[in-house]
């Protein structure tokens, strides 16, 4: 992954403001990135912060207000749900969770061939079936359990077959959104494998959505760090968790159980105080009232997203770069 990997998917002004009136939610309020072939782009933020509601925009499951989303050059933000049908097989999405997203009454067989149906993909008996086994082998399940229906199998093995699912059509671009959440930790593990083993094999693009700081940074090859719909902070992953240069990350970070027992002391949860609500969020900088480093000129003025280091690029006013809160790791 470099600078000249072709981008799949750029993002330019996206916003979504759910419902009407002086103070709709703020639920996704312009951001701009990109995501190149190939590459994994983590998004992490606290609960609301618009996550999900950027995954569901760039591929079309929800409708942005304003922005474009190029997608292989071409901006599909204006695209009717007509005209992104012969685009749909080419993104997919997996669910936090496995059992919600699975029809309970269908078998195995009939999840993944309707999926191969509705893009025309497979036809013929013999190839769908061959083709059914090829998929849940990929993603290490059984080729009989395709005559099982989702409540036969365990968390891990459903979230493994909404994964086979999402991967029948040969898309070129996946969401993950939350894909581990609903799974026992124990588990947890193998479908990151999983996920980890597929990006590796077929060169996945994906947007990878998670609160797992451990998962981001074992998985994701940049990371956005989203605060009340907005981007605070973007880097390669090192960089980010080795030197977070936005308060916002460098809290997240610190309030993250460290995993190496010998420095379990330094859990400091820094962030103190409540989200505010999107639908009234503070003048100036979003993240000013729970800022550790904040100042009267936060108030007044918008952070613009600026590169401070070749691809690292943060939205805070302060540039003097703040006693770093993991200097033990950075050294
Ligand atoms: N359909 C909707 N109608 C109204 N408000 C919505 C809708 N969907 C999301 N929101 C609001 O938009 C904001 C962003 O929600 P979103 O689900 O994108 O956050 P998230 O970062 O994915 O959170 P979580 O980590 O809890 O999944 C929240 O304030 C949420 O309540
Ligand atoms: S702009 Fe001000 S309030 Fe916002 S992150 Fe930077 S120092 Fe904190
Ligand atoms: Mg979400």
């Amino acid at each position: 992954m470099n600078d000249k990997t072709n981008p799949l998917i750029e993002v330019r002004g996206l916003r979504k403001y759910f419902g009407a009136g002086s103070h709709p939610v703020r639920a996704v309020d312009g951001v701009s990135f990109t995501i190149r072939e190939g590459e994994t782009l983590g998004i992490v933020g606290e609960s609301g912060s618009g996550k999900s509601t950027i995954g569901r925009m760039l591929i079309r499951l929800l409708d942005p207000n304003d922005g474009e989303i190029r997608f292989q050059g071409r901006d599909i933000a204006p695209l009717s749900q007509r005209q992104m049908r012969p685009l749909r097989s080419r993104m997919q999405i997996i669910f936090q969770d496995p059992y919600a997203s699975l029809n309970p009454r269908m078998r195995i067989r009939h999840i993944l061939g309707e999926a191969l149906d509705t893009h025309g993909l497979a036809q013929g008996k013999a190839r769908r079936q061959a083709r059914i086994a090829e998929l849940l082998d990929l993603v290490g399940l059984r080729p009989e359990y395709a005559d099982r229906y989702p409540h036969e199998f365990s968390g891990g093995q459903r979230q493994r077959i909404g994964v086979a699912r999402a991967l029948a059509v040969e898309p070129d671009f996946v969401v993950a959104d939350e894909p581990l959440s609903a799974l026992d930790v124990s588990i947890q593990a193998q479908v990151v494998n999983l996920l980890c083993e597929l990006k590796e094999r077929f060169g996945l693009t994906m947007l990878f959505i998670s609160h797992d700081l451990d998962v981001v940074e074992f998985l994701c090859d940049r990371v956005i760090v989203l605060y009340l719909g907005k981007i605070m902070e973007i880097a390669p992953t090192e960089t980010l968790y080795r030197q977070p240069r936005h308060p916002y990350t460098q809290a997240l970070l610190a309030a993250s159980p460290v995993p190496d027992p010998a420095r379990r002391g330094e859990h400091r949860p820094l962030l103190s105080g409540d989200i505010p609500s999107p639908a009234d969020p503070p003048s100036g900088c979003v993240f000013r009232t729970r800022c550790p480093r904040a100042r009267p000129e936060c108030a007044e003025t918008e952070p613009a997203l600026a590169e401070i280091a070749p691809g690292h690029w943060k939205a805070c006013l302060r540039d003097d770069p703040a006693p770093t809160v993991l200097q033990g790791i950075a050294s």
